[in-house]
C-alpha cells in the first residue's frame, strides 16, 4: 500500500478508537434536568444506610397497598449508583396497580405471602404466575406490570430496579388523574366507550 492512502485510513481509524467511548448518552436518571448553569460545586451524599423498609406500610387505601421507596430521593447514597429497591407491602386481595418503569428492568422476590405477578409485553402477550415467600421474578425495563396478594395473609415483597429513581406510570392515575386532564373525548375513544363512562371512572379518583 501506497503510503498516501494509507494515512487517510490511519486518521479514520484513530478517530474511531478515540471517539468510540462516547456515541451514547447514559441513560436517563430523571424525567427530565434542567441544568444549573451557575453551580460551581458538585455536592457529594454521604448516607449509605437506610432503614426505611424496617416498618410495614399502611395498606389502608382502595388498592390495600403500600409502597415504601428506596431510591435516590428517600435514600441520597444511592446517588449515581445506578440501582434502587422498593419495599411492597399487600393487605389480603391488595394490587399494585398496571404501571411501568421508564428507566428500569424490575426483579424482585416475594418476602411473605402468595403473590400474582404479571406483565404484558408489546405484542400483547401476558406472562403471569403466583408466587411464594423465597421466590423471584423480573419484569422487563418499560413493560406494563401488576401485582395481586392472592394469599389468606399479608405479602411483602422487596423489589429492585437498575436506576436510582426507576420512575413509575401508574397507568389508572396517568390516563384518569392527570393535570392537565386528558379530555374526555379522547379518552372515550381509546375505551370505545360513551363519555359518561370515563367521567364516571374519573369520579372514583375525584377527577371530573
Ligand atoms: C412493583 O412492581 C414495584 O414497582 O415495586
Ligand atoms: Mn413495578
Amino acid at each position: 500500500m501506497k503510503m498516501s492512502s494509507f494515512f487517510p485510513i490511519l486518521i479514520f481509524c484513530m478517530i474511531l478508537f478515540f471517539t468510540s467511548p462516547c456515541y451514547s448518552d447514559p441513560d436517563q436518571l430523571q424525567d427530565f434536568c434542567v441544568a444549573d448553569l451557575n453551580a460551581t460545586t458538585t455536592s457529594l451524599n454521604g448516607d449509605f444506610f437506610f432503614s426505611g423498609f424496617t416498618k410495614e406500610g399502611n395498606t389502608n387505601n382502595n388498592f390495600g397497598l403500600a409502597i415504601t421507596p428506596g431510591n435516590v430521593l428517600s435514600f441520597p447514597g444511592l446517588n449515581t449508583l445506578g440501582l434502587s429497591m422498593n419495599r411492597v407491602d399487600y393487605a389480603p386481595g391488595g394490587v399494585n396497580p398496571l404501571h411501568s418503569h421508564p428507566r428500569a428492568t424490575e426483579a424482585g422476590v416475594i418476602i411473605k405471602g402468595k403473590v400474582l405477578v404479571g406483565f404484558i409485553s408489546t405484542t400483547n402477550v401476558l406472562y403471569s404466575k403466583v408466587l411464594k415467600a423465597g421466590e423471584m421474578f423480573v419484569i422487563p425495563k418499560g413493560l406494563v406490570h401488576f401485582q395481586k396478594n392472592v394469599g389468606r395473609g399479608k405479602a411483602v415483597t422487596i423489589t429492585s430496579f437498575n436506576s436510582q429513581l426507576p420512575g413509575a406510570a401508574v397507568l389508572p392515575a396517568t390516563i384518569f388523574v392527570s393535570n392537565p386532564a386528558i379530555p374526555n373525548d379522547i379518552l372515550a375513544k381509546n375505551f370505545q366507550v360513551n363519555e359518561t363512562v370515563i367521567t364516571s371512572i374519573k369520579s372514583k379518583f375525584g377527577s371530573s
